[in-house]
C-alpha cells in the first residue's frame, strides 16, 4: 500500500482539483480498451489478466534453474532488464550475490547485455568459470544490439561448456510471440520461450515474463508480487483525482513542472532501492522526455549522496523538486551501544536504532530541502516485500501514463532512442545504414 503526501510541495488541493476534468478524460482513454492488442495499455489489467499457464511455466523454469545452476545470467537492457533488477535487489539480501551458496539458497543473478564494455564481458566470463549457469535472454524487439551481442558471446560460452544439447536446456528466451531475430533463433534452436505481450512496452513489462522469470529464480514470491499489483489496480481505478493518489502524484509533478521545476529527484534512504530508482528513471525518462518537453528524472541514494549531490540540491539552481521514496519499517535494525570512552562522541545515540537515525536524517534533509525551495513529495510504502513492491510498480506505471498525457506527449513510444542507433550502425558499417 502506497501513501502519497504532498503537503511540502507548495501545491494545494484546489490547484489539483482544477485538473479534475482533464484527468478524468485521460482516465477514460486509459480504461476504454486496455486489452486491445493494438495499443500499449496491456499493463493496466495485467495484474488480473496475465497468462496463468505461462505464469506456471515461469515458476517451473525458475525451479529448474534453481536446481541446476549456481548463476543465472540475465541478458537485457532498458525495460528488458531494469525491472527485474529493481525487484531482486529491493527484496533480497543487500549482499545477495556475495553470500555463500548455502546462505543465498538461490542462484546468483548477474546481468549482461546492458553495455558494450569488453572489460565487463571478459570479467563476467571469468566470474562464471567453472560455475553451472543458465541464461535468460530478454528482448522484445529481438534485435537490440547490446543484448544480441552479449547473447552471441554467452551462447558460445554455454555451448562450449555443456555441448549444444545441454546448452539448449539452459537457455530461456523472453521475446515477442512472432517477430524478431531472437524469436527466429529460439524457434530454430528449440529454446524454452516466454512471450512479451504485444500491447505492453518494455518499460511497462516488469510484471510479465520479462521480470518474473529472473525474479522467481532469485527465490522471490511472484504470486505475492502480482497480488500487490492487483491491489494497486483496484485502488487506482477511480477516475477522480480527488480519490486517486496515483493521479494526484501525476498532477502534482506536472503542476511543479509548469511552475519551473524541471527536474524530479527520486531520493531513497535504502541502498537496496538503487535499482528501483534506475527503473523509475527509465520509466519516466523514456515515457515523458519528448517533443521538447519532459521532467528530467534524476535519482539519489541517501544519505550517501548528501555528501556529493546534497550541496546542489540544497543550494544550486532552483529547478528541482524531490520525491522521497520512504520505507516505513526496516527489515532489520541495529542498536547503538554505550562506549565508555565516548571518544567518537556518539554516546548521545545510545539505545537508538540505526533505522531511527536514518529516519531522522531523512526528516532533517526534507526540512532542509523544503526550506531551500525544493518542493517535497513523499511516496511511502510499509516495507520492502513483494506486495509492497508490486503495488509501488503499478502506482508508478499508472502515474507515468497519466503524467505523460498531462504533459501532452505520447508516453508509450520512444522515437528519441533511435538516433544513437542510426549513428552507431553507420559507424559500424552495418548493411543498409
Ligand atoms: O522501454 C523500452 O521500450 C526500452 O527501454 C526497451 O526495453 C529497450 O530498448 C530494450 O529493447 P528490447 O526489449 O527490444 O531489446
Amino acid at each position: 500500500m502506497v501513501k502519497f503526501d504532498f503537503k511540502n510541495s507548495s501545491i494545494n488541493e484546489r490547484m489539483i482539483y482544477e485538473m479534475e476534468e482533464v484527468v478524468s478524460k485521460n482516465h477514460l482513454f486509459l480504461h476504454e480498451n486496455p486489452d486491445d492488442e493494438s495499443n500499449f495499455l496491456g499493463w493496466i489489467n495485467l495484474p488480473e489478466n496475465y497468462d496463468k499457464s505461462e505464469f506456471e511455466r515461469i515458476k517451473k523454469a525458475a525451479k529448474k534453474i534453481q536446481s541446476d545452476s549456481e548463476v543465472l545470467i540475465v541478458i537485457g537492457i532498458g525495460g528488458s532488464y531494469l525491472g527485474a533488477r529493481a525487484v531482486i535487489e529491493g527484496i533480497t539480501n543487500c549482499f545477495y550475490n556475495y553470500l555463500p551458496a548455502k546462505k543465498r539458497k538461490f542462484p546468483m543473478v548477474i546481468y549482461a547485455g546492458n553495455n558494450l564494455s569488453p572489460n565487463y564481458m571478459n570479467d563476467l566470463l571469468n566470474l562464471i568459470g567453472e560455475k553451472d549457469i543458465s541464461i535468460n535472454v530478454i528482448s522484445k524487439s529481438g534485435t537490440t544490439t547490446e543484448s544480441a551481442i552479449a547473447f552471441r558471446i554467452l551462447r558460445e560460452a554455454i555451448e562450449s561448456k555443456y555441448g549444444f544439447e545441454e546448452a539448449k536446456k539452459r537457455i530461456y528466451v523472453t521475446t515477442d510471440k512472432s517477430k524478431g531475430a531472437l524469436k527466429g533463433l529460439a524457434d530454430s534452436e528449440n529454446y524454452e520461450t516466454f512471450v512479451i505481450p504485444d500491447n505492453i512496452g518494455g518499460r511497462f513489462s516488469v510484471l510479465t515474463a520479462v521480470g518474473l522469470l529472473p525474479i522467481a529464480t532469485a527465490g522471490i514470491d511472484i504470486d505475492k508480487l502480482m497480488s500487490g499489483a492487483r491491489d494497486a489496480r483496484e485502488k487506482y481505478m477511480d477516475s477522480s483525482v480527488k480519490f486517486n493518489d496515483c493521479y494526484k502524484y501525476a498532477v502534482v509533478r506536472n503542476l511543479l513542472y509548469n511552475s519551473g521545476k524541471k527536474i524530479e529527484i527520486l531520493a531513497n534512504y535504502e541502498p537496496q532501492l538503487h535499482y528501483f530508482t534506475e527503473w523509475w528513471k527509465q520509466l519516466y525518462g523514456e515515457s515523458e522526455g519528448k517533443d521538447g518537453h519532459g521532467i528530467f528524472p534524476a535519482g539519489v541514494d541517501l544519505t550517501t549522496d548528501l555528501h556529493s549531490m546534497g550541496q546542489y540540491i540544497q543550494d544550486g539552481e532552483r529547478h528541482l523538486f524531490e520525491t522521497v521514496l520512504c520505507v516505513e519499517k526496516s527489515r532489520s535494525d541495529i542498536e547503538i551501544k554505550e562506549d565508555g570512552d565516548n571518544v567518537d562522541g556518539l554516546n548521545y545515540l545510545v539505545g537508538k536504532g540505526l533505522d531511527y537515525i536514518n529516519k531522522k536524517a531523512m526528516e532533517g534533509t526534507v526540512q532542509a530541502h523544503v526550506s531551500g525551495n525544493v518542493p517535497n513529495l513523499m511516496v511511502t510504502i510499509e516495507k520492502l516485500d513483494e506486495e509492497n513492491l508490486g503495488h509501488l510498480i503499478y502506482f508508478f506505471e499508472k502515474a507515468c501514463a497519466m503524467s505523460g498525457m498531462l504533459l501532452g506527449v505520447n508516453p508509450f513510444n520512444q522515437p528519441g532512442v533511435e538516433e544513437y542507433k542510426r549513428n552507431m550502425f553507420k559507424l559500424l558499417e552495418k548493411p543498409g545504414y
